[in-house]
Parts: C-alpha cells; sequence; structure tokens
C-alpha cells in the first residue's frame, strides 16, 4: 500500500479521533497498572486495563508496532513536562545522573551494565556505529541475511564499496534453528571477521538462535553484532548470555518510547575497538590538548558514541515508557505477545493462508507474515486497511511479498480475529 494511502487514511482516523484522545489523556495519569496480575495471557480484565494507558486510537486496529510503537501516557506525559520544564529555564537538561538513571532502565531490559549502553536516534545509528567503527580490511568478511531491514544492510553495502569488505548473505531457513546455525558455518573462510544478524527478523518475526550463533561466533573469534530492533521491549533480551559485542535497538518500537530514540549496547571489550566516528562533548573524558600533543581521551563507557547535544525530554520519555514495561514485567510482556502471535499463527494455518514466518513456537514471535494465493500483498493490505481499519505492514524484504502483523501489549486476542475475519473475506472474494 502506499504510503500517502496510510498518512491519509490515518488522518482521517485521526482528526475523528481528536475528542476521544483529548477525553483518554485527561484520565489516564490516574489510571495505575496493577502491580500483581499478567502472568496470565489471556485475562482480559488486566491487558484492557493496560490498554487504557495508551491514547491510541480504537477507530482502526493498530497492527504495526514493528515499524513505530504507540507511546504510553505515563510516557507522553514525562516527555512533555520535561520539555515545560527545560522551556521555562532554557537549559539542555543533561545530568549524569539522569543520564545514568534511564540507562539503568534500559540495562534491566536488555540485560547490560549502564555504561554499556550509548544513546541513538534509532537502531540504524547504532549499526552504523558498528558497522563503520570495526577496524576491517579489504576482503574481510561480514555475514548477514536476505531478511535483514535495509537499515542494517545499506551500512555494509556502503563499507563494502567504500573499503572493499565482502558482504555475504544466507537466506534464514525456517524448519530448524540449527539448519540457521549450519547456514552461517557453511559461508565460514579465513577472512569471515563479523555476524552481523536480527535477534528478531523484520521480514517474517522469526527469533534467531542468538545464544548458538554467539558460541559459533566466539569458535571462530568473530565480531557479533545484533540488529535488537524488532526484539527490545517485545521479549526479554539478555545480551551478555549471547556474548554479543553489540546490540543496537530502537526506543520508538516495541520499546514504546518517544520517535527518534535508539539504544547501543556494546561491550566493555569491544568498546576498545569499535572506534567512535562521530564524537564531541560527551564522547570525551578529561582533558585534552590541542597545541602541543593532540592527546585526547574518550569516556570510559559506550557514551564515547555520544557527542553533541541531544533532546533530554526524548530520553526521559523513553526511560517512562521502559519502567512500564518492567513494572508489567516482560515476561508477563513476552507471554502475551507470544500467545497472540501463536494464535494468529494457527487461524492463519487454519484458513489456509501461507504463514511465512516459522511454525515453531521457539521460533515464532508476535510478528507473523503471511501471504494469500493470487493475491498481491499490496492488494490485500490496501483491501484490509478500507475494509477492516486494519494498519498493517508489507514486506517486500527478501522477496517475499508477504503482510506482516505485529502484536503488542496494547492488541489483544479480538484484534487477532480481526485480522482472521478480513484475510476469510479476502480469501472468498
Ligand atoms: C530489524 C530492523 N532493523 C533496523 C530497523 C530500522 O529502525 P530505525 O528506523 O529505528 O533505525 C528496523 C525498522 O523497522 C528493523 O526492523
Amino acid at each position: 500500500m502506499e504510503r500517502r494511502d496510510f498518512i491519509r487514511d490515518a488522518l482521517a482516523v485521526a482528526s475523528g479521533a481528536a475528542t476521544l484522545a483529548a477525553a483518554s489523556r485527561a484520565t489516564a495519569k490516574e489510571l495505575k497498572i496493577p502491580e500483581a496480575g499478567g502472568s496470565d495471557p489471556r485475562d482480559s480484565r488486566f491487558w484492557r486495563h493496560v490498554r487504557e494507558q495508551f491514547p491510541l486510537t480504537d477507530r482502526r486496529t493498530y497492527l504495526n508496532t514493528g515499524g513505530l510503537g504507540a507511546s504510553p501516557q505515563v510516557s507522553i506525559d514525562a516527555l512533555q513536562e520535561k520539555m515545560n520544564a527545560l522551556e521555562e529555564i532554557s537549559e539542555v537538561g543533561h545530568t549524569h545522573d539522569l543520564w545514568q538513571e534511564i540507562k539503568s532502565s534500559a540495562g534491566r531490559l536488555l540485560g547490560c551494565e549502564a555504561d554499556e549502553l550509548a544513546y541513538t536516534r534509532n537502531t540504524t545509528e547504532g549499526s552504523n556505529i558498528v558497522c563503520n567503527g570495526l577496524p576491517l580490511k579489504p576482503g574481510d568478511e561480514v555475514i548477514t541475511t536476505t531478511h535483514e531491514h535495509v537499515g542494517n544492510t545499506i551500512d555494509w553495502l556502503a563499507r563494502q564499496r567504500r573499503d572493499g569488505i565482502v558482504v555475504k548473505a544466507f537466506t534464514p531457513s525456517m524448519a530448524s534453528a540449527q539448519e540457521n546455525v549450519d547456514r552461517i558455518e557453511a559461508l565460514l573462510t579465513p577472512r569471515t571477521r563479523v555476524l552481523s544478524l536480527s535477534h528478531v527478523t523484520c521480514a517474517t518475526g522469526q527469533i534467531l538462535p542468538m545464544q548458538a550463533i554467539g558460541e559459533l561466533a566466539a569458535a571462530h573469534d568473530l565480531w557479533y553484532f545484533v540488529d535488537g530492533a524488532q526484539s527490545a521491549g517485545m521479549m526479554p533480551v539478555d545480551v551478555k548470555s549471547w556474548g554479543c559485542h553489540a546490540y543496537a535497538t530502537s526506543g520508538h518500537k516495541w520499546l514504546l518510547g518517544p520517535k527518534g530514540t535508539g539504544l547501543l549496547y556494546v561491550s566493555r571489550e569491544a568498546q576498545e575497538v569499535i572506534e567512535p566516528k562521530f564524537v564531541g562533548a560527551y564522547s570525551a573524558g578529561g582533558e585534552w590538548d590541542m597545541i602541543t600533543t593532540g592527546e585526547f581521551a574518550f569516556v570510559d563507557t559506550a557514551q564515547r558514541y555520544e557527542y553533541g547535544t541531544v533532546n533530554v525530554p526524548l530520553f526521559v520519555g523513553l526511560g517512562a515508557s521502559m519502567d512500564f514495561l518492567l513494572r508489567i514485567g516482560m515476561d508477563n510482556v513476552w507471554r502475551r505477545n507470544h500467545a497472540m502471535g501463536a494464535a494468529l499463527k494457527e487461524g492463519l494455518n487454519e484458513l489456509g493462508a501461507r504463514v511465512l514466518s516459522p511454525q515453531h513456537a521457539e521460533e515464532h514471535s508476535s510478528i507473523i507474515t503471511f501471504k494469500i494465493d493470487n493475491m498481491p500483498y499490496q492488494k490485500l493490505q490496501r483491501f484490509l486497511s478500507r475494509e477492516h481499519k486494519l494498519r498493517t505492514r508489507g514486506i517486500y524484504e527478501g522477496g517475499l511479498n508477504g503482510l506482516r502483523i505485529s502484536l503488542h501489549l496494547y492488541n489483544d486476542f479480538d484484534d487477532v480475529d480481526r485480522v482472521l475475519a478480513g484475510v476469510r473475506e479476502a480469501m472468498q472474494a
């Protein structure tokens, strides 16, 4: 579907919803997430309560968290309050304590220390920092997949063109996790230096076996970069247990944060190797000597990948979103998300649609991609948008030509039923 169609449809929905949204904003602050609850993915009372924390309109069904996540009111309020407060005094608002506090929440979600995290604007920025900062020589090889997002593809291709590295890609197997490890192994040569893969692919929501790939990377002394755009906030993440050197994600997808925020994890070991290319006031540690020696030092943390002034209220909003997720509990969020993904996958199987995501429960996520015979995905997408008010995303990556449904905590099993009803109708048309 054309982007402008979405914008037109979304604007129509938005103008009608303005009053509703204002009403929900007025009450959202008073709502509290129950401390206990959420462990049952079908506890509709609890999850409806969670849904009420979002100003997201009910006038269409939002199924594109893989593109952009909706923010809870608590995050929007935190951002706006910080912005108002800072504008009154015209200050940046960046303090060491605030930076550490927000990074501590992020560290709890990703399984790392605050000092191993840098703020970025999006996953693509994090991926570019890693790709361009690694010391690679002409002929050095990078292994990736054909199901990566363009944001973690073009950077490697640009480096291939500029520096003569060699990018090799395999198409992920939907059959088994081990087969994907085998496909990587088959591409290894003495010149392989880097594995660059998604934890959850944007194309089919496939969960790649992070730990097994990490063991392979360690056995062959490879740099291991993980694109986490589709996993942080969807499910528990534990970067340390995978042994990856770096992991980049967006704040504005599953983490439910303000748009234009991202996080980059770089392990302490890798910080010494991945050279910061954009540097400035935030990167510098201690004194520097411009006149005699030219000596300077980077700060002793991943903050070395940050440089100039940023929009602090955005990161305050991200902190509030991450705390919101932590209060619900990532195990609860994941149980719920996975159950919705499984219900959709099963329903599509029953309808006879072609599910392109893995069938295995451990390998599919709450992103499900599918296609139906004899109907291009653009036509199906347009039909579901017009007739059923479903916001989906087409998948052209890897030549799949499918339709992607993303299900996050503000979605419901009723949304799954809506998708199935729409697909059934499309198949009968
Ligand atoms: C796997 C993956 N990587 C990177 C990106 C790019 O994200 P951003 O635009 O936030 O940089 C996306 C976006 O959908 C993605 O799915």
